[in-house]
């Protein structure tokens, strides 16, 4: 029995590992990593052919269903999502509640939150077909209301998805298409996006979808969960990241070495909270499988774009080598994760630094998604972490 303070009895073992480093929390056949050697697999496919053979909407519906879908499985799946791209026209509404200058994130809390007053239709959770119309609906709407983010920031008109255009297409083209014209498609850039929705899609228990898990195990609507998921995400240390590397290239400045020396002599620092932004990862502890993609992808989408001398590009080129080759860096593991090179390439195409975190949302929708789906339709149990109880002991109250 454990026996706390106020003498209550509880049963069974008691541990306490702050950070969650080596509990784990539930059973999962989504993803699995092996951070020691660098493996990431979904359902069993190793992301390095996932990247090279497949596209978003197919990783989707891997995630979702735990097979690949035959041809007449996908086009189903694919012309299910185009078909739910729009969002009610009163979403509009919400949107135009929020000040010009809010951070795309705090709208993008809110009115996926508020997804769960539009459909009442789809809230029971113990319902498969609800589950799925659910899972649907927001990978569907997401990269609308993601563009709609951007536009409401900048004062343009939000622009309607197109059907006839593909998932990071479509999601380009509400970006940057103005009702004075629409934006061509590059396919470099659009793979590119479309890589960067592959690479984020799922990670297993991070801490955005435990969040979500925990949210879900208390019955809460998948919408409110995905919500929750967007809200954790949005930390500088987990997706607020990839954001994070460009306000640190920024704060660097000027493109000289001893400009660059001097900020990787602070991230050593132990007196100074300033860390390397995009090194570093909790599990991964020799390299990212997923950062080694996004790093080929990084370089032909600066290629196409002729960007390769861009001052800003070689800062991060050269604190990418300086970590490689630094005691520090080696000693402690730390490599370039994903984040720093899809931040990278986020910039190239044009997107503001503030949407960088809002597309890695977008994108971790469906595994936040899976994993609700995988948590709600197997054994849930509400989660209720304990905690080591340091305040005082029981007293009286003073008399007055
Ligand atoms: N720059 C400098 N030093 C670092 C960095 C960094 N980016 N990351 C870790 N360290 C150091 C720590 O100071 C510590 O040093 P010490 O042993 O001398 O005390 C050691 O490396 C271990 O660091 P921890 O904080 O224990 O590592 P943890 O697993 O808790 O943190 C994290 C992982 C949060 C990702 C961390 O590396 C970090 O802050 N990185 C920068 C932010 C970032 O890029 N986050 C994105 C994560 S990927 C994602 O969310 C998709």
């Amino acid at each position: 029995d454990v026996v706390d303070v106020r003498g209550l009895t509880s049963k069974g073992l008691f541990t306490y590992d702050p950070g969650f480093v080596s509990t784990a929390a539930c059973e999962s056949a989504i993803t699995y990593i092996d951070g020691g050697k660098g493996v990431l697999l979904h359902r069993g496919y190793p992301i390095e052919q996932l990247a090279k053979h497949s596209h978003y909407l197919e990783l989707c519906y891997l995630l979702l269903n735990g097979e690949l879908p035959t041809p007449e499985e996908e086009e189903k799946f694919e012309n299910t999502i185009t078909h739910h791209t729009m969002v009610h026209e009163q979403l509009l509404q919400f949107y135009k509640g929020f000040r010009r200058d809010a951070h795309p994130m705090a709208i993008l809390c809110g009115v996926v939150g508020a997804l769960s007053a539009f459909y009442h239709d789809s809230l029971d959770i113990n319902n498969p077909r609800d589950r799925e119309v659910s899972a649907f609906r927001l990978i569907a709407k997401m990269p609308t209301m993601a563009a709609m983010c951007y536009k409401y920031s900048v004062g343009q008109p939000f622009i309607y998805p197109k059907n006839d255009l593909n998932y990071a297409e479509n999601f380009l083209h509400m970006m940057f298409s103005t009702p004075c014209g629409d934006y061509q498609p590059n396919p470099v850039l659009s793979k590119a996006m479309d890589r960067i929705f592959m690479l984020h899609a799922d990670h297993e228990q991070n801490a955005s979808t435990s969040t979500v898990r925990l949210t879900g195990s208390t019955g809460a609507n998948p919408f409110a969960c995905i919500a929750a998921g967007i809200a954790a995400l949005w930390g500088p240390s987990h997706g607020g990241a990839n954001e994070a590397v460009l306000t640190m290239l920024d704060e660097i400045g000027e493109d000289s070495e001893e400009n660059i020396q001097h900020f990787i002599s602070r991230a050593k620092d132990k007196n100074d909270p300033f860390r390397l932004m995009g090194f570093g990862h909790r599990v991964y502890r020799n390299f990212d499988p997923r950062a080694k993609v996004m790093k080929e992808t990084c370089d032909e989408v600066l290629k196409e774009l002729g960007l390769e001398n861009d001052p800003q590009l070689h800062i991060a080129k050269r604190l990418e080598e300086i970590a490689l080759s630094d005691e520090y860096f080696i000693e402690r593991q730390l490599y370039p994760n994903v984040d720093f090179y899809s931040g990278i390439i986020l910039k190239a195409i044009g997107i503001p630094t503030n949407m960088f975190t809002v597309i890695f949302a977008l994108s971790r929708t469906v595994g936040w998604i899976s994993h609700w789906k995988e948590m709600v339709s197997g054994d849930n149990k509400i989660g209720r972490p304990r905690q080591l109880y340091t305040g005082h002991d029981v007293r009286d109250y003073p008399a007055k």
